[in-house]
């Protein structure tokens, strides 16, 4: 890897090519220790480069926890809605993409990432990552919708729905049951279609984990952060 040094910042999400520059020229950024020739200096792999006294190792690969928020589309463009890209800063979009679709008024766990490779992985149909949802369901869900789910149901397409796990949470009204339901495959509308296949409406939907990765707490739908590593080996196992 050899790059102009405001080409690697800007990579790195330090800033706009404008603001990085601008960093360069007011010696908030040091390469090996030292004030570089400027924003055309070329770096590599082996050069220690800090911005504002911190490293900043270059990674290839970007993977973000977003909470999705409701209105905005799962995917890079779209003409008519927001997409879940314009919660990032224009400067660090480029490349990036969402793994899998949420609905337009789910919200939730979304992975966004610029590594082709993970999301093939996570979305392939024969791997059958596990995705738990939370969702608030119009009438009262039962034991034995819980066993049509267990058993694989119909929900139109040409295949039934895989078997899947079906909890029953403690009621918020009696006219609102809630429930988390796990599923191993992604069809389009697949939560709202499992319930529809027994009469019932879903009136909420939020994912909370894919494969090992649950959504923070902490993050604010619209909010995200970067994975840790831990997060991102459990992820890749
Ligand atoms: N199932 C749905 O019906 N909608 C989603 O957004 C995700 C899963």
């Amino acid at each position: 890897m050899q790059l102009r040094l405001d080409k690697y910042l800007a990579d790195m999400g330090i800033g706009t090519r404008t603001q990085v520059k601008q960093y360069i020229r007011k010696n908030q950024v040091l390469v090996n220790g030292l004030p570089p020739e400027g924003p055309q200096q070329k770096v590599t792999d082996s050069d220690m480069v800090t911005f504002q006294g911190s490293a900043i190792s270059y990674q290839k690969y970007k993977y973000y926890m977003f909470h999705k928020p409701k209105g905005c589309v799962s995917a890079a463009a779209d003409n008519r809605h927001k997409t879940v890209l314009d919660y990032f800063p224009e400067y660090s979009r480029k490349g990036l993409f969402p793994v899998g679709r949420l609905d337009l008024d789910t919200e939730g766990l979304l992975l966004i990432t610029n590594d082709g490779a993970l999301a093939h992985n996570l979305l392939s149909p024969a791997k059958h990552v596990p995705k738990t949802y939370y969702a608030e369901v119009g009438g009262t869900v039962t034991e034995e919708d819980k066993a049509q789910f267990a058993q694989g149901i119909d929900i139109g397409g040409e295949k039934q729905a895989l078997p899947a796990k079906l909890e029953i949470l403690p009621e918020k009204s009696p006219e609102i049951s809630r429930v988390h339901l796990t599923i191993t495959e992604g069809k389009f509308h697949q939560v709202k279609r499992m319930f529809g296949a027994v009469g019932k409406q879903v009136l909420y939907l939020k994912r909370v984990s894919m494969g090992g990765l649950m959504l923070d707490g902490s993050l604010s739908p619209g909010e995200y952060r970067e994975l840790t590593e831990k997060e991102l080996q459990n992820l890749k196992e």
